[in-house]
């Protein structure tokens, strides 16, 4: 016996809401025979008129609040962004019973914990698979796939933006001005980019994987976060030759300490799998105790690759409109708050840029510097001068030290009266340990 369509609100129309109401129009047969139950866009939230788009024969509402109000609809899919009128309208569909789907990472991130546990106690299904990394189903992997595993870390470029702006810059020398004016010409960044380039827009999709990684709510305070606007180009030079790159990468971490969370520029070794990923292209690092490490690569972004995590969303609910389990992988009041590692205490290499005299005894003052700290150089380049400059730089690569420890050395570093003090700080992981 055939089921009722799945009847579907889609909010917001934009880049990935069109992109979405053209899957579900376009694969019709194809979701069909996945999932068993034909899905229909019912009901259009849209707060102005757009005469170029077809929503077929779906009722439309300039009030996206009426199509959380709608009996016809079972789904309704948020897909406006922001953490005001999509909180208030998530809210509400939950409140009259339906399932949500949204790639609203900034609203998930922030108000996930009191979203989640409404749609628990209504017996009702969130899904937001494509809130983090856009088309790549790592929500799923992390939920579902790797559920015997003890994750102990999630490592990734997770905003195609700022990966795009790292990669023209170290490949083809360009400027970081000029790559951003490009990515918001083609689309990858936002109109207004600063969540691009501080780290946020990273950060909130790091607390996400952050909580369904380690089992602990969704923590949006957590993460310290460092954007790539202070990447100058001959870092990425002199990391290339030293034999690294440089990625903007999220990172969570649980170690005996405690949980680590952190956004930044960070240099990793050329031969790791997650160096290689250029240009708006995402990816995620897990590792897990069972098997071992797994790395997921794809588009991070764009209207049809995150459309196809949407749309992915609602084969499940067809499939299962009961659930496959809790939002965050553990049932929202058995999360458990973890011990956050103070951003002073998390150890990492280093990579440190001085400018420093062209002069004898300035380098053996920065090494005993170092050494004084207990912390161990493992390279060090000095470059020749500038034409008609007495400044050299000095590039150092150190071993492992706390970050409290490393920023009271290259203080004292920077005092020197030979040193400049304009110092670059970035950190190297191998992902080795
Ligand atoms: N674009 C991507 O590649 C991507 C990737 C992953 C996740 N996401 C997430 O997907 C969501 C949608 O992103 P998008 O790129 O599709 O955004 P978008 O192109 O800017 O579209 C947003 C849509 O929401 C509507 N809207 C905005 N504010 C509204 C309000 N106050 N009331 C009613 N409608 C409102 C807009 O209306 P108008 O049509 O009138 O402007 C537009 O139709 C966001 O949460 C974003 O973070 C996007």
């Amino acid at each position: 016996m055939s089921r009722n369509p799945l009847n579907i609100g889609v909010c917001g129309v934009g880049t990935v809401g069109l992109a979405t109401i053209g899957i579900l129009r376009d694969q019709c047969e194809a979701l069909l025979a996945r999932s068993g139950q034909s899905m229909v866009v019912s009901h259009v939230g849209a707060r102005r008129e757009h005469p170029d788009h077809d929503y077929g024969d779906a009722r439309v509402s300039r009030d996206v609040l009426d199509v959380a109000r709608d009996p016809d609809v079972d789904v309704l899919v948020e897909l406006i962004g922001g953490t005001t009128v999509a909180h208030d309208l998530i809210k509400l569909a939950i409140q009259h019973g339906k399932h949500v789907v949204t790639a609203n990472k900034a609203l998930i991130a922030e108000h996930g914990n009191e979203l989640i546990a409404l749609a628990e106690a209504a017996g009702v299904q969130i899904r937001y698979e494509a809130a983090v990394a856009g088309g790549i189903p790592v929500i799923k992997v992390l939920r579902e796939s790797l559920a015997a595993n003890v994750v102990t870390e999630v490592a990734g470029i997770i905003n195609g933006t700022g990966n795009f702006i790292l990669t023209e810059m170290s490949t083809k020398g360009r400027a970081f001005d000029d790559v951003l004016s490009e990515a918001q010409a083609l689309g990858y960044a936002e109109a207004d980019p600063t969540f691009d380039i501080d780290g946020t827009d990273a950060a909130h999709k790091l607390v996400i994987l952050a909580s369904l990684a380690f089992g602990i709510p969704l923590s949006i305070d957590a993460p310290m976060k460092q954007g790539i606007q202070e990447v100058a180009p001959e870092d990425l030079e002199y990391a290339a030759s030293m034999g690294y790159r440089v990625k903007h990468l999220g990172i969570a971490r649980r170690t005996e300490q405690g949980v680590e969370m952190r956004v930044h520029p960070t240099l990793i070794p050329e031969h790791k799998q997650i160096a290689t990923v250029d240009g708006v292209l995402n990816a995620v690092m897990i590792s897990g105790d069972a098997v071992g490490e797994v790395v997921l690569v794809g588009p991070g972004a764009g209207g049809a690759a995150t459309a196809s995590s949407v749309c992915a969303d609602l084969v499940d609910v067809a499939r299962n409109p009961a659930g496959s389990g809790p939002a965050l992988g553990i049932a929202a009041a058995a999360l458990q708050a973890p011990s956050w590692v103070p951003v002073g205490d998390i150890a990492s290499e280093w990579y440190v840029r001085l400018t420093a005299s062209d002069q004898s005894g300035v380098m053996s003052d920065i090494t005993q510097i170092l050494a004084s700290r207990d912390i161990s150089i493992e390279s060090i380049i000095q470059k020749p001068p500038a034409p008609e400059s007495d400044k050299v730089p000095v590039v150092l690569l150190t071993h492992v030290a706390p970050q409290s420890v490393m920023t009271h050395a290259l203080n004292e570093i920077m005092a020197l009266e030979e040193v400049d003090a304009d110092a670059a700080l970035m950190r190297v992981e191998a992902f080795d340990r």
